[in-house]
């Protein structure tokens, strides 16, 4: 019983200093794919997001189909629901089916403020390729 009172304390705290410097899957959704790759868990650290540094983006994904890969994964950023810039991360890789993978890549935020969305998506290795998997997140880059 005190075992459990004590895990149970440990969850928590962990979960609200999460709340501050991480993302986590808590915020953000999935967006319209194939759905052939799974993100199970993502991440965005530091957060939230400040005009001219950088953090860490961490996709975790779940390939439970077989013959599965990624090309590449691209990061869109749209700002104020204007245009969008684009920034790619080469992968070309093969993952063996129910193997778990994190792909990080280094965001440099802008330093314009505004409201902005970014859209991770994760291509497959086939071509033509399809998006298998999608992740968005809003934020805003203030002062
Ligand atoms: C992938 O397959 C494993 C084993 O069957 C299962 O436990 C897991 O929930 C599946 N993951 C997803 C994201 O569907």
């Amino acid at each position: 019983m005190h075992l459990l009172i004590a895990f149970i304390l440990t969850l928590s705290l962990v979960s609200s200093s999460n709340q501050f410097s991480n993302l986590k899957t808590s915020v953000g959704q999935i967006c319209p794919s194939t759905g052939y790759i799974s993100i199970i868990d993502f991440d965005v650290s530091p957060w939230p997001p400040a005009p001219g540094t950088s953090s860490f983006i961490t996709t975790t994904a779940q390939f439970n189909n077989t013959n599965s890969g990624v090309g590449p994964i691209t990061y869109s950023t749209q700002l104020n629901d204007g245009s969008w810039t684009q920034e790619i991360q080469e992968i070309n890789g093969m993952f063996s089916q129910y193997s778990i993978q994190k792909f990080i890549y280094i965001m440099e935020w802008p330093l314009e403020v505004g409201y902005y969305v970014t859209m991770v998506k994760l291509f497959g290795i086939n071509i033509p390729s399809s998006t298998d998997a999608c992740w968005t997140f809003p934020y805003s880059i203030n002062q």
